[in-house]
């Protein structure tokens, strides 16, 4: 790649954003550098806000139907580049490119998505008590919306925001995580392709994260925050917004259960965790955290588990074939690694481990007898490592799989339905596959309970996060 083209910029009012201060992105598969990165200050920030707020004024004017249409073009657009975004996501994030190509297809769908429900957006005439009177409500776009989104998905964490915001007539500022620029400014390119006015969607990159986030959580112009990433960056964050109660989104932290009682269909439930859990090298906040097996079970599916994890092709996710690409970085393959070392100085042991663990690979480990008490059990893994735990029965499993202070996913496996069921609804999870491994879909409302976060994403939920509801009480 030449110079030119290896430099890329935030981009505010629609136009690249030149400055002195560069960020490098760097491949996690060898830490090469691919890119480097124009960053804002407080007043290209400040450029941006007005920019944005200037732009919500003008979508005032415009109608669901003709933004529901400039979405649709920008779900066409991405769909007509994906070959070229999902390489890009598999560069500067590391997933596997089937991996990538399938997480632009999940951005593409809530675009698709939210240019329908754009149309939906109805309000309500209410009875009144009296003949003189007529109670109205509608619906409004919010304002200026920021939002802050992760590495681990760096078009569809993006998309899932800037859709539904959009579709409802508000302006967005996005700052993308520092590790996964390029995709964000990428999206940014085609949604103005399609149609966005200059100050919709910004992108604003920064190396100091904390100071930027600040400015704009406490500026008068911003109206709501949404943000996906860790529970502890959200309490700080719910802690800013409270100041100026602006309306805030936080999808946070899980520790899903991954349940597999004695009467399950045990090809499906590998099937399931490979799903669960190897998506992203375990990189989700949906992935299977704390694996139950019924101790019917547990011996032959660990078994199973065994084989199929020799079969996995790990490597640079861009070459053939290759089923888990390295972690993001090595501070994230440390944390891992250091899970592991505590969970095993306190009884748990090993009783699989891959080969390759050059670099920021980490091949998949099967860690056998995990207790509640140990870090690895209350802590987000996020990598390749099965945390097995043994069960005897569906009261003691369920309290167990409750007993943690998140809420975002659940998985249960078993052939009995009315068990299923039973479970089902005793689990404080906000989302259960039932049999089912992959649950992400943009037509379904993505959220969590307890410390998972706050409001929903996709689904016929996730247009509200940006709408105010107007009552109108009109006298005649
Ligand atoms: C996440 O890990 O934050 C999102 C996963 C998904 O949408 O499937």
């Amino acid at each position: 790649m030449s110079n030119e083209t290896n430099t890329t910029y935030s981009i505010i009012n629609g136009q690249s954003h030149q400055s002195t201060a560069m960020l490098d992105v760097r491949n996690p598969v060898d830490n090469a550098l691919i890119a480097r990165v124009s960053e804002v200050d407080e007043h290209a920030a400040e450029r941006a806000i007005k920019c944005a707020n200037n732009c919500f004024i003008e979508l005032k004017s415009t109608t669901a139907q003709a933004r529901g249409d400039t979405l649709f073009r920008w779900y066409q657009l991405i769909l007509q580049n994906k070959k070229r975004l999902a390489e890009l996501v598999t560069r500067e994030q590391g997933k596997p490119l089937k991996e990538a190509l399938a997480e632009v297809m999940y951005a593409a769908g809530y675009v698709k998505w939210f240019s329908q429900e754009a149309e939906r957006t109805n309000g309500a005439v209410i009875p009144a008590q009296t003949i003189h009177h007529q109670l109205r409500t509608l619906k409004q776009g919010i304002g200026v919306v920021v939002g802050i989104t992760p590495w681990n998905f760096p078009l569809a964490m993006i998309t899932r925001k800037v859709a539904p915001a959009y579709a409802a007539g508000c302006s967005f500022i996005l700052k993308p995580s520092e590790l996964t620029p390029l995709s964000a400014i990428e999206l940014a390119k085609l949604a103005l392709e399609a149609g966005f006015e200059p100050g919709a969607f910004q992108i604003l990159i920064t190396s100091k994260p904390q100071d930027l986030v600040t400015q704009l959580n406490s500026h008068p112009s911003v109206r709501k925050l949404t943000f996906t990433g860790s529970t502890a960056v959200g309490k700080l964050l719910l802690e800013q917004t409270a100041r100026s109660v602006m309306r805030t989104s936080l999808e946070l932290g899980g520790n899903a259960p991954f349940i597999v009682f004695e009467s399950a269909d045990l090809e499906a439930a590998l099937e399931g965790l490979m799903m669960a859990k190897f998506r992203n090298a375990g990189q989700t906040c949906i992935a299977a955290n704390r694996v139950y097996l019924h101790s019917a079970i547990k011996s032959q599916f660990i078994e199973m588990l065994k084989s199929r994890l020799q079969t996995l092709v790990i490597g640079d996710g861009l070459g053939e074939n290759v089923d888990l690409g390295p972690l993001i970085n090595s501070a994230a393959k440390q944390k891992a690694l250091s899970l592991l070392d505590d969970a095993c100085k306190h009884g748990a042991n090993i009783v699989y481990q891959g080969e390759s663990q050059t670099g920021n690979y980490l091949s998949p480990v099967i860690l056998e007898n995990v207790e509640p008490a140990m870090a690895i059990y209350n802590t987000e893994i996020f990598a390749p490592i099965v945390s097995v735990i043994e069960f005897q029965t569906e009261e003691q499993v369920v309290n167990m799989a409750n007993d943690v202070d998140v809420g975002l996913a659940a998985y249960v496996y078993s052939s009995n339905i009315d068990l299923l069921h039973r479970v089902s609804m005793v689990l404080d999870f906000a989302m259960i596959g039932i049999n089912e491994g992959a649950i992400s879909n943009p037509a379904a409302p993505f959220g969590g309970m307890k410390q998972s976060g706050l409001g929903r994403e996709g689904g016929a939920e996730g247009i509200d996060e940006y709408l105010e509801v107007k009552y109108l009480c009109q006298r005649f």
